[in-house]
């Protein structure tokens, strides 16, 4: 999920917000000793989370596949841990933030899980998520899933806005809430230990539609006069002021009713698609991002109303 806008944007709010979270933890540690916890993972995103919860004062085992990544981390007071077995019998609390769902079952296939409490903050899909907490509760540990939406520079800058969606044991969640809370925001979305991971997926799905919208737009202006860096204010300021536009579908979702407070209707819509694909012909541009949800429009026009706006498609996704 790299990008570097978000990621220009991190650092230029890791300036001014590092210090004041830091102050901000220190604070809270003098009130409620800090959690003690277990991190297996020190990937990108790992060592950042890492490198949060040493600033907020919780004492911290580590383990990592390759030990070396762990050195720096030793330096600032982390304890490492030889085996993964062995971080998890250091804590109650086990973060995991290894790179996918099969080296959380290989990393964690000789651990003693009973009475832990894990958080997994792997991206997985909702199934995958939904047998991990099965396959922890056989082994006796209670379960919280998780669902990262930042970069890794934006873990322990509040102001830059980093969250993760969790889902499952509401218990766990709300023991461990504030420990949690020191590397990014919270939002738990319900018991269904599968919910963060679709939540998680369904944003990612929605900004790689943005990211494929933006690529075709630049594409379109390769070798004009007009630079790249002059077009990019242009386009986020109207991808974001379109982006006003999603509360009226999840409006019309709801009521049932595709022609409510419908401004820019279906039929002129697709009746604007030529339009879109002469540009791309004429500057040499493939429509191939483009052309697919065209398509879509085109069908929904063939079977519903040209009133509508593009809510239809929705359904016509649903298999
Ligand atoms: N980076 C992001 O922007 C971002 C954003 C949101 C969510 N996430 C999620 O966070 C998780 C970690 O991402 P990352 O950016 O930290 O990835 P990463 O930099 O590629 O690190 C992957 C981590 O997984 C470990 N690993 C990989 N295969 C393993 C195996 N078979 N057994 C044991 N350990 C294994 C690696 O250990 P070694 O050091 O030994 O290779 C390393 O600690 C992923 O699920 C990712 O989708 C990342």
């Amino acid at each position: 999920m790299t990008n570097n806008l978000v990621e220009n944007a991190a650092e230029n709010a890791a300036e001014n917000a590092t210090e004041n979270a830091t102050e901000n933890a220190t604070e809270n540690a003098t009130e409620n000793p800090p959690t003690p916890l277990t991190l297996l993972g020190l990937g990108a995103m790992g060592t950042a989370l890492a490198q949060a919860w040493l600033a907020g004062g919780h004492p911290l085992t580590v383990w990592n596949r390759t030990a070396a990544r762990a050195d720096a981390l030793a330096l600032r007071g982390a304890a490492v841990a030889d085996t993964a077995a062995e971080a998890v019998a250091a804590n109650r609390l086990v973060v995991v933030c290894l790179l996918d769902d099969a080296s959380v079952a290989g990393a964690l296939a000789d651990a003693d899980l009973t009475g832990k409490d894990v958080v997994n903050l792997v991206t997985s899909t909702p199934e995958q998520a939904r047998a991990r907490a099965a396959w922890a509760a056989r082994r006796g540990a209670r379960y919280l899933d998780g669902g990262i939406m930042a970069v890794p520079p934006m873990i322990g800058v509040p102001a830059a806005g980093p969250y993760v969606f969790y889902s499952g044991s509401s218990e766990l969640f709300e023991e461990h809430r504030a420990t949690l809370a020191t590397p990014a925001g919270t939002r738990y979305v319900g018991e269904d230990a599968g919910y963060a991971a679709l939540h998680d997926v369904a944003l990612l799905s929605a900004m790689y539609g943005m990211f494929a919208g933006a690529a075709h737009a630049f594409a379109l202006f390769r070798g004009e006069a007009v630079a790249p860096g002059r077009l990019a204010p242009l386009l986020s300021d109207y991808v974001t002021a379109m982006s006003g536009t999603i509360a009226g579908t999840a409006e019309q979702l709801e009521s049932g009713d595709y022609t409510r407070g419908v401004v820019s209707n279906l039929a002129m819509q697709v009746a604007g698609k030529g339009t879109l694909l002469r540009t791309a012909e004429e500057q040499g541009v493939s429509a191939e991002l483009l052309e697919p949800y065209f398509r879509l429009m085109e069908r929904r026009l063939a079977v519903g109303s040209g009133e509508e706006g593009l809510t239809g498609v929705v359904d016509l996704l649903r298999r």
